[in-house]
């Protein structure tokens, strides 16, 4: 081992620039040359490679964003695309890649691991947090406590005009940031893609509250169950109260990781380094029970992680 490459892919995630630079000086550590391949596999492909040095993730550990830029790489996906990516491999003598990111990204590494040429090891980086064999991926706390300051702003308008607001939130396939910050902002309905929902309970569950003097409702709606603004326009229909619709967008990607984004993206860069120092491959590391470890990419990559329904009904319960 004596060259690596690391890269941020997919959607950019708060804390991976704290990922990238415990990659950077663990590697410096060991006594390895570290490359920064930029945009992702886009970089990769192309030989957008920099050569890092110890400074070279200076005042980072703080900023969001992430420091390598990021993309999605559609001719990455082929087959053709791939084999451009092996040459630059070959070209440049990486012994090693870390690649951080979502599931995506996961299944480009492993297109590359399974070939032999280089060893990989991913580290799980989105707000979506939808990957298995992680508590947590590196910016979920991050987005959390955006959507959840979001919450708490907009129940101060809410309250004061006894309105209603629908929330939406990122999560096209996922909702597990809509349903801990749900819970953490009190909202009275949740929906998610994972579980079915009906707008005529949604209503009733906002007429219910508002009979025993409620003077606000949030409802808090991930992409990929509902448009925010299809459940405002029908709330506002079936109910007639005040209604606004707020759409957080990619507000919830950016800003400064929280202190626990940076010690987990930390300890997962140091770990990615520690394994491909033991000559590992294929592998992704993940925060489970407090613990750092790993699991085989084909093991993570052929499951779904699964939503923990209990909190569901706690919100519920909690928001009635
Ligand atoms: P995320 O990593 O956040 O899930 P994407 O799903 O957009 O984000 O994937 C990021 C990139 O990973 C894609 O643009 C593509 O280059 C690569 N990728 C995704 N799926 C595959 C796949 N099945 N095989 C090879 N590369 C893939
Ligand atoms: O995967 C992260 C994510 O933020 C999703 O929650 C969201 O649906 C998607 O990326 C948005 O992608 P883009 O930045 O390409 O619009």
């Amino acid at each position: 081992m004596q060259r690596v490459g690391v890269l941020t892919s997919g959607g950019d995630a708060p804390g991976m620039n704290a990922a990238v630079r415990a990659i950077v000086r663990k590697g410096i550590y060991y006594g390895l040359e570290v490359y920064g391949i930029k945009r992702g596999f886009h970089g990769l492909i192309n030989g957008d490679f920099e050569k890092m040095e110890l400074g070279s993730v200076a005042d980072i550990i703080q900023r969001g964003g992430t420091r390598l830029l990021t993309a999605r790489c559609p001719e990455f996906v082929t087959r053709a695309g791939q084999e451009k990516a092996v040459n630059k491999i070959k070209e440049y003598k990486l012994d090693g890649l870390i690649v951080i990111g979502g599931d995506g990204s996961f299944r480009g590494a492993m297109a590359l691991g399974d070939r032999g040429v280089v060893q990989t090891i991913g580290i799980p980086g989105s707000i979506d947090s939808d990957i298995p064999y992680t508590d947590v991926c590196i910016g979920f706390d991050t987005a959390m406590n955006t959507v959840t300051d979001a919450i708490t702003k907009l129940r101060d308008t809410a309250t004061s005009h006894e309105r209603i607001f629908v929330v939406e939130v990122m999560g096209r396939e996922a909702g597990f940031l809509a349903l801990y910050a749900g819970l953490a902002g009190g909202a009275e309905s949740i929906l998610i893609p994972e579980i079915d929902f009906d707008i005529d309970e949604v209503c009733a569950r906002i007429k219910k509250g508002h009979e025993r003097g409620k003077l606000h409702s949030i409802i808090l709606v991930a992409e990929g169950a509902a448009s925010g603004i299809a459940i405002g326009e029908a709330i506002k229909k079936k109910t007639d109260m005040d209604t606004r619709i707020t759409i957080l967008g990619h507000l919830q990607r950016g800003g400064t990781p929280t202190a626990f984004d940076r010690n987990i993206a930390s300890r997962m860069g140091s770990k990615a380094l520690d394994l491909l120092w033991e000559g590992k491959s294929n592998l992704m590391v993940g925060l489970m029970g407090g613990e750092i470890n790993s699991t085989e990419f084909s093991t993570a990559l052929s499951q779904r992680k699964a939503l923990d329904e209990t909190i569901y009904e706690l919100a519920r319960i909690l928001a009635t």
